[in-house]
């Protein structure tokens, strides 16, 4: 086996003064932006113990329709499409059983939170919108909208792969405008389940869109071509650090087979003067209208 090393990225330290000149060169170069020290470890504390109680909160046996591995595949792509305006469960696979029994702990077979806590928990709104992040925003945005926001637990043994992807596929607006930002809760590295991205990859086009198609989500292939095959970067990241994505970088994550969770947090941004459509997956009530920071 031919084992190429990959790389290590450039690190920096969060600046009181946002997005640095150093920063914005380092971002439009690599497609990536790892800043260290980024948010403070008691507020990633924080964020983790909310979380936990939210998932003790929630009653997933009372959603055994969904989740049942029996059910029509509808209960279960009605409760991810209606998701982009609530907070929602999602879970491991085979988590369940045919009738919807959880087979393990819950906490333990939770996969993701998504897909609006930045704006329906006080805990998780204080935290997307600390003033660390809008500083950086400022030099990323002329008019950032916080769209969409996910919890990741990518479990101790059982944690699921990431396969390659741009969040542009998921997230379209015209023009591109989505940035990522992945808050590492806990360290997180190859060994559990850290991300890997292709540097400068993002100068590449948009190679699919996941979208609604008569009531359906379906992908449709833009450009067939396939990503580079390098050079790799291991976005390895300490807790409190921040990984800023570029919606057309090409970014994994692996499987996470150690005996430690490797807890995220992603909130992804859009800018207010791009149009976002309604064929986006991600769609909310006219009641709950996007903010920013
Ligand atoms: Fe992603």
């Amino acid at each position: 086996m031919n084992a190429i090393l990959p790389e290590e990225p450039r690190r920096f330290q969060r600046s009181d003064a946002g997005l640095t000149p150093a920063m914005a060169q380092a971002f439009a170069e690599d497609g990536y932006l790892l800043v260290e020290d980024f948010m403070p470890p008691a507020l990633c504390d924080d964020l983790q113990a909310r979380a936990k109680q939210l998932v003790e909160d929630f009653d997933a046996e009372a959603h055994a329709t969904v989740f049942s591995t029996t059910s029509a595949s509808h209960a279960r792509d009605a409760y991810f499409q209606e998701s982009g305006d609530k907070i929602r469960f999602f879970f491991e696979e085979e988590a369940f059983d045919a009738a919807g029994r959880l087979k393990q702990p819950k906490a333990l077979s939770i996969n993701k939170i998504g897909h609006a806590m930045h704006d329906l928990d006080p805990v998780f709104s204080a935290f997307s919108r600390h003033p660390h992040l809008s500083a950086l925003a400022k030099g990323l945005f002329r008019d950032p909208l916080l769209l969409q926001s996910m919890f990741i637990f990518k479990q101790p043994r059982i944690g699921g792969e990431v396969s390659w992807h741009q969040d542009s596929t998921f997230l379209t607006t015209a023009p591109l405008s989505v940035i990522g930002f992945w808050f590492a809760l806990e360290d997180a590295n190859v060994d559990n389940g850290g991300m890997m991205a292709i540097r400068g990859g993002h100068k590449g086009p948009l190679r699919s869109r996941f979208l609604r198609k008569n009531g359906s989500l379906v992908t449709e292939v833009l450009d067939a071509s396939p990503y580079p095959t390098g050079p790799k970067v291991a976005l390895n990241a300490k807790k409190g650090s921040l990984v800023v994505l570029h919606g057309l970088l090409p970014h994994w994550s692996g499987p996470n087979r150690s005996d430690r969770s490797r807890h995220a947090y992603t909130l992804h941004v859009i800018d207010g003067a791009a149009s976002y459509g309604a064929e986006n997956w991600l769609q909310r009530a006219a009641d709950l209208p996007l903010r920013g920071f």
